[in-house]
């Protein structure tokens, strides 16, 4: 079980987009944002509210995405919870919350991570959530505590 796991892909934002098939096409046809999604790899974990985001056509590109693990580990640690009080959260404008399938730090989850700051958090828990949107989210200022030493590395001399 542990080992299928870590076999989850990465739900990396900079994956290689298809060629257009149709170059000679001057419009295209179906406008995406321009991270795509990472694919939910399990549907009983997650809870029923839809992974796609509000109609791109709605309004202007979300600048941050916060995304939340609800993937096995994850969930078993809570990060349902931790979904939650980020889409009750007042978040700064421009700012989204989506739920994502595993990003491969299972051993320290619940997972959240930030893009496009590359800010990766871990063992999230529900009280976190106001810190990382009144210093991160607001202020630009991520918080260190609860920094995923595997990606954040620190050096101390
Ligand atoms: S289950 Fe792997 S990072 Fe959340």
């Amino acid at each position: 079980m542990k080992a299928k796991e870590n076999e989850k892909t990465f739900p990396e934002s900079e994956s290689p987009k298809p060629e257009n098939p149709k170059p000679e096409n001057p419009k295209p046809e179906n406008p995406k944002p321009e991270n795509p999604k990472p694919e939910s790899t399990n549907s009983q974990s997650l809870n029923s509210q839809s992974p796609e985001p509000e109609d791109p056509s709605d309004g202007p590109e979300p600048e941050k995405t916060v995304w939340v693990c609800q993937y096995q580990s994850c969930d078993r640690s809570g990060s349902a919870e931790v979904l939650e009080a980020f889409r009750q959260a007042q978040l700064p404008p421009g700012t989204r919350v989506e739920s994502s399938g595993c990003m491969g730090q299972c051993s320290s989850g619940p997972t959240v991570r930030v893009s496009p700051d590359r800010i990766w958090y871990c063992r999230v828990k529900p009280s976190d959530v106001e810190a990382i949107v009144e210093e991160h989210l607001e202020r630009g200022k991520p918080i260190d505590r609860l920094l995923n030493p595997r990606i954040h590395l620190r050096f101390y001399y």
